[in-house]
């Protein structure tokens, strides 16, 4: 079964490579990181008109924070900045923000910042976009394990989504992509992307534009998804 191109999907993106970009150009890591930002830009703007409803984004992941601290100070402030400067733009482009992770190691600062763009997109409805910050798939599951009561696939989906800060009622993932020459998940939406379809773009993060998006589409929409049935032509 070939996807309908009018279907609404979540996609989430793995945004790697913004480093190795920086340093094949003799630049410092940060430069990367900041041509990265111009890539969510790109990818944010191209999304609603691809057919994507929910776009999740991997921004930050809780096992960075091993990274020299030059480079998370350079991270956080791109954050900070982006949220800050972005959301008037995302509201005008009906573009909703939340950010999905913990909260409590962001600092004062960046979490207002989050906490102001999320209240000042609150109305938009064109497009979600998802923005892990912090976040470690398993620790959430862990956090929805321990602190939930949940008794069905969705309660617990739900439980994730309250430990993550996340809107409620996020559908699973349809499509995750994963830029910068590596093929893993490093922690990211384990839980939700149970029948994701997994595509892994060489492009450096940077270098990722839309026309990248509009090929990992093409090629999510030529899938058969079966969710563990047999094809409908091969129902006797
Ligand atoms: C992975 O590349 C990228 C990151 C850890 C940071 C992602 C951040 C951005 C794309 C910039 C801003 C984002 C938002 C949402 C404003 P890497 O540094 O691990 O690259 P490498 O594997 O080549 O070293």
């Amino acid at each position: 079964m070939i996807q309908s191109t009018s279907q609404k999907l979540h996609v989430a993106i793995i945004m790697d490579g913004n480093g190795r970009w920086a340093s094949r150009r003799g630049r410092p890591r940060s430069e990367g990181h900041r041509a990265g930002v111009e890539a969510v830009r790109r990818v944010v703007e191209a999304a609603p008109t691809l057919g994507i409803e929910v776009l999740t984004l991997y921004a930050f992941s809780s096992d960075n924070w091993e990274r020299p601290r030059g480079e998370v100070q350079v991270l956080m402030q791109l954050f900070r900045r982006f949220l800050s400067t972005e959301a008037a733009n995302c509201l005008a482009q009906q573009v909703r923000l939340n950010v999905i992770g913990r909260r409590d190691r962001l600092g004062a600062g960046l979490d207002s910042a989050i906490r102001q763009a999320e209240r000042l997109t609150a109305p938009a409805g064109k497009l979600i976009v998802r923005i892990a910050l912090d976040y470690s798939s398993r620790d959430a599951i862990l956090a929805a394990a321990t602190s939930g009561h949940a008794t069905t696939r969705q309660q617990f989906s739900r439980d994730i989504e309250h430990a993550t800060h996340s809107l409620p009622d996020i559908p699973g993932i349809d499509l995750l992509i994963r830029t910068g020459e590596e093929r893993r998940l490093s922690d990211f939406l384990l839980w939700e992307c149970a029948y994701a379809e997994l595509y892994f773009s060489d492009a450096l993060w940077p270098d990722f534009d839309e026309e990248g998006l509009h090929l990992a589409l093409e090629d999510y929409r030529r899938r058969e998804r079966r969710f563990g049935r047999i094809p409908v032509s091969a129902a006797g």
